[in-house]
């Protein structure tokens, strides 16, 4: 049987909202504080999108900078994938109307995947299998969130939680042996989807009057049960990648955690037996943005030189579903 082709993410790209909410300006508003909001999640502000920004145009901008990084053009795209829970409309896809706002040909698929804050890894996933299967060359694998759409900003133990932003990696095939994507675990446990979700506005319960005024299209979360299943999940999720791909932590040189809570990620390293400082962290910036998470601090540590050419790089994220998922890279850097 010959070895698959090999997967790299060849560029990032991201972009975030220019409005800053502090967490000072959040108390305003809300019966809470700065102390408590650093305390129990370690985020400081998160950035919140214009009403006429949605995912699919700062997913746009995001993958524009990862093209433009990487000298592509937008035609040089064979399939477009965006993770989103907060699609801009419940369809078509967020992913159609990107395409059409970046000009990417019309002869490509382009869809969305559901898995919440699993969703960028279950994305480049999905696009690292299809371009092994031998159609596509190259792919733009894109996270973009609008949660501050769909959070009830009356809510203080949800609405200090979340923010907006995307991000975007361009990936392709090579020719180069035991470089890119390495090994790769998902999953999923839908008996515990009542731990986030939204009770309407899907089709089980459409959106009425009835539902807006009782605020049932708002996002609600049992953060006690999500922190603990978060921990283990992502926690195990590391462990199993690795002994896939016989590796030790001690020979990861960056974990890219998803940035929901930095108990959550001193939990994990803590399982892992592994610093902290081997642990990007960005939450206290953008807060948790969801599907665009994990590129986000991608981007950060890449564009910051924490990530060299070969590198081992470990990416892993859970959320609603619940999901998860964990991604080991050897990273290939075309600059070096
Ligand atoms: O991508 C997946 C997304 N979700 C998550 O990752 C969430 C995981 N869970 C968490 O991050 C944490 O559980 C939270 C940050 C959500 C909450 O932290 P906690 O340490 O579990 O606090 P708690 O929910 O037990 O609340 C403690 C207290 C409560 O008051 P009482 O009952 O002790 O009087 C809350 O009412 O803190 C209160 N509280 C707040 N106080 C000030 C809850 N939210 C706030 C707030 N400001 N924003």
């Amino acid at each position: 049987m010959s070895a698959l082709p090999s997967v790299l993410i060849r560029s990032l790209g991201v972009h975030t909202p220019a409005r800053r909410v502090t967490n000072e300006e959040l108390s305003l508003t809300v019966e809470t504080s700065d102390e408590w909001i650093r305390t129990r999640s370690g985020i400081g502000e998160r950035r919140i999108a214009a009403a006429n920004e949605n995912p699919s145009d700062m997913g746009a901008k995001a993958a524009a900078q990862a093209l433009e990084r990487a000298g592509l053009k937008p035609t040089d795209i064979d399939l477009l994938i965006v993770a989103t829970m907060t699609p801009d409309l419940t369809f078509p896809s967020t992913a159609c109307l990107l395409q059409s706002k970046l000009g990417l040909r019309t002869d490509i698929p382009c869809f969305d995947i559901s898995a919440a804050c699993s969703g960028f890894i279950y994305a480049l996933q999905v696009g690292t299998d299809m371009l092994r299967g031998g159609h596509y060359r190259r792919a733009l694998i894109v996270g973009a969130e609008k949660l501050s759409s769909v959070v009830d900003w009356k809510d203080r133990s949800t609405c200090v939680l979340f923010g907006d932003a995307a991000g975007a990696a361009v990936i392709e095939t090579s020719d180069q042996p035991n470089i890119g994507v390495l090994a790769n675990l998902l999953g999923a446990d839908g008996s515990n989807a009542e731990l986030l979700y939204a009770v309407a506005g899907g089709s089980a319960k459409p959106a009425s009057a009835e539902t807006v005024a009782a605020g049932e299209h708002y996002l609600r979360m049992n953060g006690k049960e999500v922190f603990k299943l978060a921990v283990r999940v992502m926690a195990s999720s590391c462990e199993q990648v690795l002994k896939e791909a016989g590796v030790s932590s001690d020979e990861v040189a960056c974990f890219i955690p998803h940035q929901a809570n930095v108990r959550i990620i001193e939990a994990v390293a803590s399982q892992l037996g592994v610093g902290m400082e081997r642990f990007l962290l960005n939450l206290e910036c953008y807060g948790n943005t969801s599907a665009a998470s994990i590129p986000l601090a991608l981007e950060q540590a890449w564009r910051e030189g924490h990530i060299k050419h070969n590198d081992l790089v470990l990416l892993v994220a859970f959320g609603a579903g619940l999901t998860w998922g964990a991604t080991l890279i050897r990273w290939y850097e075309p600059n070096r």
